[in-house]
């Protein structure tokens, strides 16, 4: 796994670093309200934990999976919900936790998606946003920080559902995934 990193590029000690102070202002920000967090899978998994056992004020959290419609690698543009989430959101703060916006389309979609249920609020939590990629415009609340257009995976992330256990974010190299793009 670790033989098809060409480098990595942020540290571990800097995604903790990241991660900690977002829970801090989301513990400052929520305090005394109620909190959910609704994690978009799968890319979200380490970073919602990660993000759950650092914020300091009662928290409860669901999974959603979204996908895009279409075949091959060709979007349509279009999201449909795999999984739902299991808890009530009516009446409560949500936080949509993603691990990276790329071009706006998914949290565009769950936002308004979300909102229809009554929640009190519904703000966005990304760990990772490649600004150059936006289609949608969209307002992250909390961002942790913003990365290249590059071929990034760890953390989550992932190229053909691997290197998501990687621990820091890496840029694979390119032999790994050129034939995919041509
Ligand atoms: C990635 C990422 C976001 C979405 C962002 O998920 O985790 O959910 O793409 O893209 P967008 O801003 O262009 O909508 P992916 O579909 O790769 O699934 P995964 O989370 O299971 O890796």
């Amino acid at each position: 796994m670790f033989k098809d990193v060409e480098r990595v590029l942020i540290k571990k000690e800097e995604i903790d670093l990241m991660v900690k102070r977002m829970a801090a202002q989301l513990s400052e920000d929520y305090a005394g309200k109620k909190l959910v967090l609704v994690g978009v899978m799968k890319g979200c998994l380490i970073f919602l934990a990660d993000l759950l056992r650092n914020i300091t004020i009662p928290v409860e959290f669901g999974t959603i999976t979204a996908s895009s419609y279409g075949s091959g690698t060709v979007s349509s543009g279009q999201i449909k919900i795999i999984n739902d989430i299991d808890v009530d959101i009516k009446g409560k703060h949500v936080i949509i936790v993603e691990d990276l916006v790329d071009t706006g389309l998914t949290l565009n979609y769950l936002k308004e998606f979300l909102t229809l249920r009554g929640p009190e609020s519904v703000k966005i939590c990304v760990a990772f946003d490649k600004p150059s990629r936006r289609k949608n415009p969209i307002h992250t609340d909390y961002k942790g920080m913003d990365v290249p257009n590059e071929f990034i995976v760890g953390y989550g992330l992932d190229y053909n559902e691997n290197y998501r256990n990687l621990p820091e974010i890496c840029v694979l190299k390119r032999e790994i995934y050129e034939d995919s793009i041509n």
